[in-house]
């Protein structure tokens, strides 16, 4: 991660890129046969006013793009797959859920099955302010679907399992753990420390949920996102760590997770979405999902 803290907003850098998988969240809001639903997306997209418009739904400009239309894939597999951990665990009587990067993820608003659970939602402040005044200002108000929501904001390369557990978090208690669109960004000692600080306070019962990328160079090169930058505004090729590391595959057994890997384009299938032939199927193999459980 290049972003500094001071620079740290929801239009530029890092922090955009919350608001770009948003957006790609509004155009699989928008479809008949959308595997997530989220119905902020395309309110917290217009409320930022990128300086290079976001698509907001189906119909907006640009959203035809084979860039827009690759990250929409990629996105609704991925968060789809997150979703169904997130019932998994609820079945399973795991009633904290920690949201690490939880950027602009409403899933506290739009998934009912967190009734009940103290859902954690930690990443930068500013980003974290930006979706509460988006959300108060709706009809809603940004109330849950009956879940207990606790803002952590802070900084994922300092001290967050002491703000965590000031904002009321049990380490007796199993948790499941949610790291989506945050892996890529990491250097590879910040993921290291991730996944122990994770391991550290994760009791038995806990799980984790996550996707990962391999090979970026060959995955940026890809047709649909080797144009990518221009179209999305986002340059993911440079916000990426191309430092090699350890896949959440290998190291999660490590840890002791009994650990599933699965890769995009396998889940994709399972859903019933067809990544066609060209450059989304070779995407959809570069990018891993990955489901462990701490027993
Ligand atoms: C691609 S977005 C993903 C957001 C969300 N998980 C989703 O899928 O919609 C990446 C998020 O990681 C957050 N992030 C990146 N590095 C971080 C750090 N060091 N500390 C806290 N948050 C960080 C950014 O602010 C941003 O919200």
């Amino acid at each position: 991660m290049t972003a500094d803290r001071s620079d740290w907003d929801i239009v530029s850098s890092v922090g955009l890129t919350a608001l770009v998988v948003t957006a790609a969240r509004a155009l699989e809001d928008g479809r008949p046969d959308a595997l997530v639903h989220d119905p902020w997306a395309a309110r917290l997209v217009e409320a930022a006013q990128p300086p290079d418009p976001l698509p907001t739904g189906p119909g907006s400009p640009g959203a035809d793009a084979p860039a827009w239309r690759t990250l929409a894939d990629l996105l609704a597999v991925r968060s789809r797959f997150l979703d169904e951990a997130v019932r998994s665990a609820r079945r399973d009587g795991v009633d904290q859920v920690v949201v690490l990067a939880a950027g602009l993820d409403v899933r506290a608003q739009r998934l009912e099955e967190l009734a009940g659970s103290d859902v954690y939602e930690i990443d930068q402040p500013a980003v974290l302010d930006f979706k509460d005044d988006v959300l108060a200002g709706g009809d809603t108000n940004g109330d849950t679907a009956g879940a207990r929501r606790h803002r952590v904001g802070t900084d994922l390369r300092e001290d967050w399992p002491t703000a965590l557990r000031d904002a009321g978090f049990d380490e007796r208690r199993p948790a499941l753990w949610l790291a989506e669109g945050l892996l890529p960004y990491l250097p590879a000692d910040a993921e290291a420390d991730l996944f122990e600080q994770v391991t550290a306070l994760s009791a038995p019962g806990s799980q984790v949920a996550t996707e990962y990328l391999v090979d970026v160079d060959t995955l940026l090169a890809t047709p649909p996102l080797a144009s990518a930058s221009g179209v999305l505004g986002v340059d993911f090729g440079e916000l990426w760590s191309r430092e090699p590391r350890e896949e959440p595959a290998e190291r999660l057994p490590r840890l002791g997770w009994e650990t599933e890997v699965e890769t995009v384009g396998d889940a994709a299938t399972r859903y019933g979405r067809d990544l066609g032939t060209d450059g989304d199927a070779s995407v959809g193999r570069h990018s891993r999902l990955v489901l462990a459980r701490r027993r």
